[in-house]
């Protein structure tokens, strides 16, 4: 039984069999209209960072099983953390409101701490560089719906992979399964980090630092694109220089590309993918976003009902 949703390392493959039968039937309760089986459980969504997808998907999927949803979005500027509240006490008071705390923070292993003293169940909904767990399994429900299978596949981490926090919770989840090889083709500035390596080489997962994506995309099932996080480098902006625009999907890579292989991005992106890209079968990102609302639905039922 999960109680919170912090790091990818918590999971294990039954958890994730389980969660992955559950968002499939809610692919099929959105189908027939929705439920309510969250009727009267509150909801809710401090976001101290930007979202499109995460924050709307999460509010979305509460409103299709029954539930209330209460808001704080931009809560650096308009939540009471504008006049020096600690997170802490946030946490306290907005657990007396709501059933569940789904939390965007800006840094990282903020969601962890809310946990350590949340009497309701939190979910990180990304922590600055930290992690992102929940777009990790709606990122791995998305292979598996694709490809059909997650053992054995080949995946090419590319873009910005030491910002990239869904890049690193994803690493997480794919140490869990069998014969999984990583190719991770980032930019010299922006290289995966240590800690996601060593955890790799624990759970004896394959990995290589490449940097020719086009000798790489020609191997891989699934190339996970990231974008450049501008907003991650600071004063840094010489080195976001060298960094953006050196990897692009674009129409002359998906000739390489296995007819049977898979595009994703966590989204937003910028100039990475090519809109050129969007039409073909291979593209998945957009129905990648789409099984965010699946798995996070599936989320709110085990977090809430058990
Ligand atoms: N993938 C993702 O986290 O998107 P948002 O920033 O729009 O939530």
């Amino acid at each position: 039984m999960i109680r919170n949703i912090v790091k990818s390392q918590q999971f294990n493959r039954e958890f994730l069999a389980e969660l992955f039968s559950i968002a499939r039937e809610m692919e099929v309760i959105i189908k027939s209209g929705g439920s309510n089986m969250l009727a009267h459980k509150v909801m809710a969504t401090l976001f101290y960072e930007p979202s499109t997808r995460t924050r709307l998907s999460f509010e979305s999927a509460m409103r299709r099983l029954g539930g209330e949803v209460i808001s704080t979005e931009n809560a650096r500027e308009f939540s009471s953390a504008s006049k020096g509240e600690t997170l802490e006490d946030t946490i306290r008071i907005v657990e007396g409101y709501a059933d569940v705390i789904v939390i965007r923070h800006y840094e990282s292993g903020a969601a962890e701490r809310a946990a350590e003293i949340a009497t309701i169940p939190i979910i990180n909904a990304g922590d600055g560089a930290g992690q992102h767990p929940t777009q990790s399994l709606l990122d791995l429900y998305t292979i598996q719906k694709e490809l059909g299978r997650i053992d054995g596949l080949s995946i090419a981490m590319v873009g910005d992979l030491a910002n990239g926090r869904t890049a690193r919770s994803l690493s997480y989840l794919l140490g869990k399964y069998d014969k999984i090889t990583l190719y991770f083709v980032a930019p010299e500035v922006v290289k995966m980090k240590q800690d996601i390596k060593t955890y790799l080489k624990r759970h004896k997962v394959q990995f290589y630092e490449e940097s020719n994506l086009r000798e790489v995309s020609a191997k891989v099932d699934v190339i996970y694109q990231t974008r450049i996080q501008k907003e991650r480098f600071g004063e840094r902006i010489e080195d976001y220089e060298k960094a953006r625009g050196k990897y692009i999907v674009n129409k002359k890579l998906l000739e390489v590309m296995k007819r049977k292989s898979i595009i994703l991005h966590p989204l937003p992106r910028v100039d990475e993918i090519a809109p050129e890209v969007d039409a073909d079968p291979r593209a998945a990102y957009f129905r990648q976003a789409q099984n965010g609302l699946y798995i996070r639905m599936a989320l709110l039922k085990m977090l809430l009902l058990g």
